[in-house]
């Protein structure tokens, strides 16, 4: 397996093995690497990629100034050997200097899908999340990139950005892996208390029961009684809901009516932690 820093290294790299006719995936992370990024990895596998590069690298540029960028964990030696044992070829690790220059002034920005939700609480947040995952896509020259759906709405505004700016390249999105709790898997879990673990079990639970009486009632529901029932079940297991929604899977449209091909969006506080959760009816 490869370990690159330098983006050009890397960029050279993957033109010679593109040239030689080997079909490339990239699978951008940020590290401390769990499950749901191994399935990531294993989904490119599946898809035959020749080589699969997987980025590790925490984004300087999509953290608000009071959000956790300093705390995120940062784990690069076994990520290295979680990348290796998932079957990846190379690892981009580059340091933020590598990718930003300190005169930087251009940015990729989706306007429409990322203004809600996360995008309307994390000013900027999109904006650095497109413009690191543009970079990559230029670095690392995949046929395809695989994203996790536990990431709803950035799934859809990178596969929006990828489309608009004609990159070329398909946006896999590969289904939410879960603790046998029912917790997604995600690295901020790391900085839950046992506490706080237990009360964030209330976001796939009140999920979980949504779809359940979704199912009850024929596959169509009022989403505002719902709603209210989400926000109270969270605050009840200790969580501050931080929003609940439901919208059109595609469009991202806020809807009345739970409908199939609805997704269900929940983002909720454990403490410091901000969690994030959803499920497609
Ligand atoms: O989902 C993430 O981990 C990040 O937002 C991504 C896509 C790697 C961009 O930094």
């Amino acid at each position: 397996m490869k370990i690159f820093a330098d983006p050009a290294e890397l960029s050279a790299w993957t033109l010679s093995r593109r040239a030689a006719g080997a079909r490339i995936a990239l699978v951008p992370t940020m590290g401390c690497l769990h499950d749901g990024h191994l399935s990531l990895i294993a989904e490119a596998r599946r898809r035959n990629a020749g080589e699969i590069v997987v980025s590790v690298f925490v984004n300087p540029v999509q953290f608000g100034p009071n959000e956790d960028y300093a705390q995120y964990p940062r784990e690069a030696e076994a990520d290295i050997e979680k990348c290796r044992a998932a079957g990846a070829t190379a690892v981009f690790m580059p340091s933020p200097g590598a990718m930003y220059h300190p005169d930087r002034s251009t940015w990729v920005v989706e306007e429409n899908l990322s203004a809600g939700f996360c995008g309307a609480r994390r000013p900027g947040h999109f904006r650095g999340v497109c413009t690191v995952v543009a970079k990559l896509f230029n670095l690392a020259h995949p046929d395809f990139a695989v994203f996790g759906m536990k990431d709803f709405q950035q799934a859809a505004v990178v596969k929006r950005m990828a489309r608009d700016l004609d990159f070329g390249i398909d946006i896999v999105v590969a289904p939410i892996v879960r603790e046998p709790s029912g917790l997604a898997m995600s690295s901020r879990n790391k900085y839950l208390s046992p506490a706080e673990r237990e009360s964030a079990l209330a976001l796939s639970r009140s999920l979980r029961e949504t779809s359940a009486a979704f199912a009850a009632a024929g596959g169509e529901m009022p989403w505002e009684p719902r709603k209210r029932a989400i926000s109270a079940a969270l605050s009840q297991a200790g969580l501050r809901p931080d929003y609940v929604e439901a919208a059109d899977a595609e469009t991202l449209e806020p809807v009345e009516t739970l409908r199939k091909g609805c997704v269900v969006l929940l983002a909720a506080f454990a403490g410091k932690t901000r969690l994030i959760d959803n499920m497609v009816l």
